[in-house]
């Protein structure tokens, strides 16, 4: 998988530091809050920064997952998302809800889930993601937690894949173009 890596763009002494300053953040912004918070994992690219950030957030929270894809195939993103597994929770009114990703891109997969979900009268929705290219978006969406913006790039490593593969590096890398060109 090395030789497939162009760099590293964000190590695990900076994971470890972006997922404590996140955790610390939520917990303030949280604190106070009179409803349960729920964790959405968002799978399966979320998985390693979810686990690393819920150990940190000094709060009571429960857990649970989304599947989602967006329609279309390639690196372009079309309008719809489909849901492959959904939350297997009713009366969301009772909750919080904090959505956690792995890295926003054109913007319309969160976009789009969390309109869903506050559609479902979740007491709350907010968004979490590790990475950020801002210059990629296609529709507004600003997550309301984010880890590091990024330049327009493709980045694999710590749940993040190109066909499935790299999600197992303990860091974030660029992935060389020669790989998908
Ligand atoms: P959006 O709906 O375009 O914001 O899509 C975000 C999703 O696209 C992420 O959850 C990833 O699955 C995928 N994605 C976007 N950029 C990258 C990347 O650089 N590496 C790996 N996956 C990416
Ligand atoms: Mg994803």
């Amino acid at each position: 998988m090395l030789q497939d890596v162009e760099r590293i763009l964000v190590d695990k002494d900076e994971l470890d530091e972006i997922t404590t300053r996140l955790a610390e953040k939520i917990k303030i912004d949280y604190a106070n809050s009179k409803k349960p918070l729920i964790l959405i994992t968002i799978l399966k690219g979320s998985m390693p920064f979810a686990a690393d950030l819920m150990k940190k957030i000094d709060l009571p929270l429960e857990l649970e997952f989304m599947k989602v894809s967006s329609y279309g195939a390639g690196t372009k993103n079309s309008g719809e998302i489909k849901i492959h597994l959904d939350l297997m929770r009713e009366n969301l009114e009772q909750y919080d809800l904090l959505v956690v990703e792995d890295i926003v891109d054109s913007g319309r997969t969160l976009s789009r889930l969390t309109q869903l979900l506050k559609n479902r009268n979740a007491n709350s929705v907010r968004t979490c993601t590790l990475l950020d290219k801002p210059s990629r978006r296609e529709v507004p969406f600003t997550p309301d937690y984010c880890g590091k913006v990024i330049e327009d790039e493709f980045v694999i490593g710590y749940g993040l894949d190109y066909n499935e593969k790299y999600r197992n590096l303990p860091y974030v890398g660029v992935l060389k173009r020669s790989v998908y060109m």
